[in-house]
């Protein structure tokens, strides 16, 4: 498997009047192709600040961030937005739903932007995949409802519905779950699990132990930098169901946590 991002001694540096204070310092990561990885660490721990440099839309100070063979370094801010439209797809910690859209346009928004100005009609298809998608993680009957007639959860849904429906290629979530209840959590998870199955590389930011034992590996931001990782093991013939595999990956997350004061 090829890589998909390779990041190389990325700094980004914010000032306090003079005092300077890096957010992220000096990380170097990669991510392969078809990867589900997990980032965890404290809140103001630079995860989200990783993720947006992972996106392009902010710049880092020092070091480099590859997507495949392209160095967003070298391009400019209109290029890398063009870029960002067909390869990555981005759930913000704050949803983001446009407020004057209906859920069934803001899901649609992206196709939209493909296609070019005018075109704002989905074509069948596109409108048959909408409401399935809808169908699966339970706002069916809010298709046709502004954001503000939703829960916060509801939004969530829709804004990660919205973030997939071109099928990026990378899809970076940031506390995707952080509104929602077990329940929703579970659909959503299940729902990014078949993406990454199908191909789509996942990168996610989570405080939920629940939420990052559906990943394979787990990275640890501490003070903007990478703290530690943990891969975990392979399942195991006496694993005979997901849960008991769950479970186990819960015991080894814990354990690795708990050693970095978590
Ligand atoms: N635009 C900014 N200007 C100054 N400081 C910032 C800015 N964005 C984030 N920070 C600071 O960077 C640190 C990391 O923030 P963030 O990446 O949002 O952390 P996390 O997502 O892990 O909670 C925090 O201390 C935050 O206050
Ligand atoms: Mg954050």
């Amino acid at each position: 498997m090829g890589k998909l991002l390779e990041i190389r001694n990325l700094t980004r540096k914010y000032y306090e009047g003079t005092r300077e204070s890096r957010v992220i310092d000096n990380i170097n990561l990669e991510v392969d192709e078809k990867e589900f990885v997990i980032i965890m660490g404290a809140s103001g721990s630079g995860k989200t600040s990783l993720l947006h440099l992972m996106a392009g839309i902010d710049n880092a100070d020092e070091g480099t961030i590859r997507y495949k063979n392209v160095d967003f370094g070298q391009m400019s801010e209109k290029e890398k937005t063009v870029f960002r439209r067909t390869n990555i797809g981005i759930v913000f910690q704050q949803n983001c739903l446009i407020p004057d859209l209906t859920v069934y346009e803001n899901i649609m928004l992206p196709l939209m932007l493909d296609r070019g100005k005018g075109k704002r009609k989905g074509k069948e298809n596109e409108k048959d995949t909408i409401t399935k998608l809808c169908g699966q993680v339970g706002l069916e009957e809010h298709i046709r409802k502004y954001p503000s007639q939703l829960s916060g959860g509801q939004q969530q849904r829709a804004a990660i519905l919205r973030s997939i429906i071109n099928r990026p290629p990378l899809l970076l979530c940031d506390e995707p779950t952080g509104s929602l209840n077990s329940a929703q959590t579970e659909i959503v998870m299940r729902l990014l699990n078949v993406l990454n199955k199908k191909g789509q590389t996942i990168v996610l930011v989570t405080h939920d132990m629940k939420v990052a034992v559906k990943g394979r590996r787990v990275v640890y931001i501490k003070d903007g930098r990478v703290s530690g990782e943990l891969r975990f093991s392979e399942t195991n013939p006496n694993e005979t169901n997901e849960k008991e595999v769950y479970r186990r990956r819960e015991e080894e997350l814990l354990n690795f946590l708990q050693k970095r004061g978590y």
